[in-house]
């Protein structure tokens, strides 16, 4: 065996991904030469500020959304918690209940919890054996004091993809708002925030080969939301603090890559995830988390997206677990 054969390899893309040297690149001067700061009325500011809007349409075409619904954050964390705990408090009035699902990431699950303390009601949905929210389940479960649906576009642990459009178009019947989670899913799943009905959307730049610290809440125009962070004027007055240039530059750069060619990706990498399951099951230490033989395999799912086990592991330790 020689050194190469030793190296380590990283299988954790859920959990985050390394930054691709355009990205990089396109940041680079934001740290020196550009540095000025963006809400600056004279010239230093002039470079930044055009980074920073920049950076917006490419979050915005990669959404089919306009750029001044896109909202910069520092990750998909903030986002998620300025949709939820922002519609909370913008729509006390019109009522108090929240539908989500029971396998949502903890930055949708604890804001929903932190709600509840403070009287919201919330429904957690079960899902069916491959991760799937039934949209009959959140028409169901939608009564008169519902204000937000949230359910994520794929999920970090099983990769599963939600039926959003079915999902979005059922909580707009209602009369109610609409976010996803789509923090595991850009780069992965085409978006389209008015095809697939979505009135709030999450996303985070270290999962697309961007730089950790950077994200975006997509708001629909004319969405009454509180502010989350509060402060400064920036964001047009929507999320205060001095905007992370070269990371909002590089969350950019990152999204234009990551949505470029999505059928392309997805078939490589699908080809690689396929010839891993084969291999692992190969190998006797380990069960692998394709669906068991005979089983049909869950329709959606992310394709970069595979877990498995070790049989020698205590059984609540997972060595695919991320993200
Ligand atoms: C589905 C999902 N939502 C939200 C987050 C949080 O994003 P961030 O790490 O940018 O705060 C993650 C990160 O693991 C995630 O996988």
């Amino acid at each position: 065996m020689n050194d190469q054969d030793q190296r380590p390899v990283y299988m954790d893309h859920a959990a985050t991904t390394f930054m691709k040297p355009e990205v990089l690149a396109a940041m680079a001067p934001y740290f020196s030469r550009h540095f000025g700061n963006p809400s600056s009325l004279y010239r230093f500011a002039r470079e930044s500020r055009k980074g920073v809007e920049e950076a917006r349409a490419q979050v915005a075409a990669a959404l089919g959304a306009e750029p001044e619904e896109v909202y910069f954050t520092a990750g998909g964390s903030e986002a998620d918690n300025w949709a939820i705990k922002g519609v909370a408090a913008a729509a006390k009035k019109k009522g108090d209940h929240i539908v989500t699902s029971a396998i949502e990431h903890h930055a949708v699950l604890h804001p929903c919890e932190a709600l509840e303390k403070q009287g919201f009601s919330v429904t957690y949905l079960p899902v069916d054996e491959y991760g799937r929210v039934d949209p009959g389940d959140v028409e169901d479960a939608i009564t008169e004091r519902t204000i937000l649906v949230s359910v994520m576009t794929a999920n970090n642990e099983i990769g599963t993809i939600q039926p959003v459009a079915a999902i979005g178009r059922v909580a707009h019947d209602h009369g109610v708002l609409f976010h996803t989670d789509a923090v595991q899913a850009v780069g992965a799943v085409p978006i389209d925030v008015d095809d697939m009905g979505i009135d709030l959307l999450s996303l985070s730049g270290h999962k697309f080969y961007g730089p950790k610290g950077t994200g975006a809440l997509y708001i629909r125009r004319g969405t009454r939301i509180e502010n989350l962070v509060h402060g400064g004027g920036q964001e047009r007055g929507r999320r205060a603090g001095t905007e992370n240039v070269p990371g909002i530059v590089g969350l950019g750069r990152a999204i234009e890559l990551a949505t470029a060619d999505i059928e392309g990706h997805n078939r490589r990498i699908a080809a690689m995830r396929d010839r891993l399951i084969r291999g692992s099951s190969s190998c006797s230490t380990l069960t692998g988390s394709a669906p068991p033989q005979g089983a049909p395999a869950p329709r959606r799912r992310l394709s970069r997206r595979t877990s498995s086990s070790r049989r020698d592991f205590p059984t609540r330790r997972r060595t695919g677990r991320s993200g």
